[in-house]
């Protein structure tokens, strides 16, 4: 019998319908179409719009689409893991707000904060729970409404962030498809560049973090970027180094969706051409947790069984990894 393995089952995804474009942006900051499209490869980002609509309002259409394409009830779900840097409220989690929106009734669940990189520790930690037997369904959220702390007249940030969420199920796999590896990083001098001030307990919500605009995501983009360029492909190539796998092995490089100068970086170090190379960025800018999920599920048609895939991802924290899996179906 071969060793039990975490497989991805079923994806799904779910953006909201307002497109936030270039050209809407050049009437709101000091922008224009052509500098974000050379500097960052985005052309338009989705926004969820609306009062009382939070992270988990995605959440909701992305897993009842999952589990309409899986023939299965949300009363089968064991886990949920929800990646996200945007949840509902500080507490409780989102992810216990989304078992209770679906009816995920025999769940239980936390949020996993890990910024862009989210997703991936929360795929090999929700794997870990499939591989000791433990659980047979696990569902692994990421999703963000990043455009809740974006502050729309810092043209530094407003134009890079979206909104959107996409979800996959894990289950048991004995045919040595699933995850196989992962490699994982996180790194806490990196907090001064990426990061959201006030909110938390070390500088609670007040009148003065408010007029002092602290709420909002604050980044240093060059600092980051930095970091980002290297780290993420770095990553991506040691974790095909050390399961031996060659340029030619991969089917498709699936990168976090930040910039495409960091994607190019990264197929180039990895070797991938171009025509792997899974990008969306172009439509959704970088929706922090929703970017892997979002590109799996917009490219599931195109992916074979047996498929290798690297997913990598680059965050604020500093947070960054890739893993390594074979596509199940
Ligand atoms: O996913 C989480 C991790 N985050 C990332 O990976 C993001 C990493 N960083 C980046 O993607 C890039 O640093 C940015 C896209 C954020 C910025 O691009 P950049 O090439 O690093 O630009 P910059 O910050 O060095 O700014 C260059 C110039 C500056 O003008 P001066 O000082 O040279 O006159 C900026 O003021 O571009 C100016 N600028 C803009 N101009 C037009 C900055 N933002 C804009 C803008 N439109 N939106």
């Amino acid at each position: 019998m071969n060793k039990m393995h975490a497989a991805i089952t079923a994806v799904n995804g779910y953006v909201p319908d307002y497109v936030l474009t270039n050209h809407e942006l050049e009437t709101m900051v000091d922008t224009n179409d052509e500098w974000i499209t050379t500097r960052t490869g985005i052309k338009e980002r989705r926004i969820l719009k609306g009062e009382g609509l939070a992270t988990s309002d995605m959440a909701v259409p992305a897993v009842s689409g999952l589990l309409k394409k899986r023939g299965i009830s949300a009363d089968e779900i064991d886990l949920i893991i929800f990646c996200t840097t945007t949840p509902d409220r500080v507490f409780p989690a989102t992810a216990n707000i989304l078992a209770y929106k679906i009816g995920a009734v025999n769940a239980w669940g936390y949020d996993l904060q890990a910024t862009c990189s989210g997703f991936l520790f929360g795929l090999t930690t929700g794997a870990q729970f499939i591989e000791s037997g433990k659980h047979k369904k696990v569902l692994v959220v990421g999703g963000d409404k990043m455009s809740s702390m974006i502050n729309y007249a810092d043209r530094k940030t407003c134009i890079i962030f979206g909104d959107g969420c996409g979800a996959v199920l894990l289950e048991p796999n004995e045919e040595g498809n699933g995850l196989i590896d992962s490699v994982l990083k996180s790194d806490g001098s990196g907090v001064q560049f990426l990061n959201q001030k006030a909110g938390g307990s070390l500088y609670p919500t007040s009148h003065e973090t408010v007029d002092a605009n602290e709420h909002y995501l604050y980044q240093e983009g060059q600092a980051v970027f930095k970091f980002a360029v290297t780290n993420m492909a770095d990553v991506a190539a040691e974790v095909m180094d050390r399961n031996n796998l060659k340029s030619e092995d991969i089917a498709w490089l699936v990168p976090h969706q930040a910039n495409k100068r960091i994607i190019d970086a990264t197929a180039t170090r990895t070797g991938v051409s171009a025509d792997k190379v899974i990008i969306n960025i172009e439509k959704y800018g970088n929706t922090t947790n929703g970017t892997l999920p979002l590109c799996l599920w917009e490219w599931e048609d195109k992916f074979k069984k047996g498929d290798n895939l690297i997913l990598a991802a680059f965050g604020g924290g500093f947070t960054w990894g890739a893993v390594y899996l074979k596509w199940a179906y």
